[in-house]
């Protein structure tokens, strides 16, 4: 019998990463010992409390029957409480706020709901692949890049944006993979410039509990008049170190959410019961006044030390980062092609990487993520004094 993919699935690019993953996979079979600052999965464990309620919680049998694909009550109230702590944002629990199981998934499957074949999607580039890939161009939807560029703050210039058409448009900060961050008089220019073009804005906030030296990341829905176009994506998975667990929200225009119910109504039948008592608990561990908890803050603590690790250390070598204010990320600019550049990196034992793999407009930088202690943070610095 001959098996063909979907004309869809046929059309989606090949992965950039694949060769490189090759490379390491032969070094590690020959015992090589490679820094890995690529993956953005935290090494950090979740707090102490949540393994002891995933423990207490998965034992009990009532929570393992399927739930509600939209979320169980317990956790969509406890999201619109800290929408309302930490944001200062009112939430209908019932009509604005969805359970996901990642918000990756709720990135793919928004754009099933809204995307006809043929529909322009706005897409920041560099960026997450999932809005152009696994969500626009599986619903047959063409991408359209916004590129960030370093002169702009790595946020699209909206002025220069032709496509006026597009039926959405995916916005992310604190930004993977340039660590960028916006502040809120950016989002209302964004909410005017997508109601002026009746364009659906998916705003990424997966890294607003990831943040430095003072900054706060705003929500889009502090936005007056944001709920009328956009909807916003958060995650424990960053926040709470939960990547695995997969339990993440997304809440704003009702019509947006019910969109996004009907299509997982019919995929699948909401996260582990268990997940979601614990995900509400967790959120629930920030203050009236919407402090985040002592884990939150130590975490935060770390990934600063291990940011200044590496940019101190990767500027004594001659490059020019800046600290980054949020995320696990550091974006630097590198020379030329930046899968060789790379490459380069890996024979000396350290893995990063290329920016191409975020969009054309990545090209010419490589990204580091410090997502391991500090002492091989600074083992990859040594190595690459030694190269570079
Ligand atoms: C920008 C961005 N959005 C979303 C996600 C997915 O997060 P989740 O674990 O909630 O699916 C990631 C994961 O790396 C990310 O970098």
């Amino acid at each position: 019998m001959k098996i063909e993919l979907a004309e869809r699935v046929k059309k989606l690019p090949p992965y950039i990463f694949a060769e490189l993953e090759k490379i390491i996979a032969e070094k590690k079979k020959q015992g090589i010992d490679l820094v890995s600052l690529s993956i953005g999965d935290p090494d950090l464990p979740p707090p102490p409390f949540v393994l002891d309620e995933l423990k207490r919680e998965s034992s009990d049998p009532k929570n393992h029957n399927y739930s509600l694909s939209q979320g169980q009550p317990i956790f969509k109230q406890a999201i619109a409480e800290w929408y309302r702590k930490r944001f200062g944002v009112e939430l209908n629990p019932e009509s604005e706020v969805i359970a996901l199981i990642g918000s990756k998934e709720g990135i793919a499957n928004v754009t099933r709901a809204f995307v006809n074949p043929g529909d322009h999607v706005l897409v920041p580039d560099p960026a997450y692949p999932v809005y152009a890939v696994g969500g626009t161009l599986l619903s047959e939807g063409i991408p359209v890049s916004m590129p960030l560029l370093a002169e702009n703050g790595f946020k699209p210039d909206l002025e220069a944006i032709c496509e006026r058409e597009a039926k959405m448009m995916f916005l992310n900060y604190p930004n993977n993979p340039t660590s960028a961050v916006i502040d809120k008089s950016f989002l209302e220019e964004v909410v005017e410039f997508a109601d002026e073009n009746n364009i659906i804005v998916c705003y990424d906030n997966a890294y607003s509990e990831v943040t430095f030296d003072g900054y706060t990341a705003p929500s889009i829905l502090e936005v007056q008049g944001a709920k009328d176009v956009a909807v916003e994506f958060n995650s424990c998975s960053k926040t709470f170190n939960m990547t695995g667990d997969r339990i993440a929200f997304a809440v704003g225009n009702s019509q947006v959410i019910s969109g996004l119910v009907k299509v997982k109504s019919q995929i699948d039948s909401g996260p582990p019961g268990y997940i979601e008592k614990v995900a509400a608990k967790a959120l629930r561990t920030y203050t009236n006044d919407g402090k985040p908890p002592e884990y939150v803050k130590k975490v935060n603590r770390e990934y600063a030390e291990r940011r200044d690790v590496l940019v101190d250390g990767l500027n004594s070598l001659g490059f020019k980062c800046e600290k980054p204010l949020a995320t696990f990320y550091v974006w630097v600019k590198c020379e030329g092609d930046s899968m060789k550049f790379a490459s380069k990196l890996l024979d000396a034992g350290v893995v990063v990487t290329p920016g191409v793999g975020f969009g054309k407009y990545g090209e010419g930088y490589i990204r580091f993520s410090i997502t391991q202690p500090k002492e091989r943070i600074a083992e990859a610095v040594e190595r690459l004094s030694k190269i570079l």
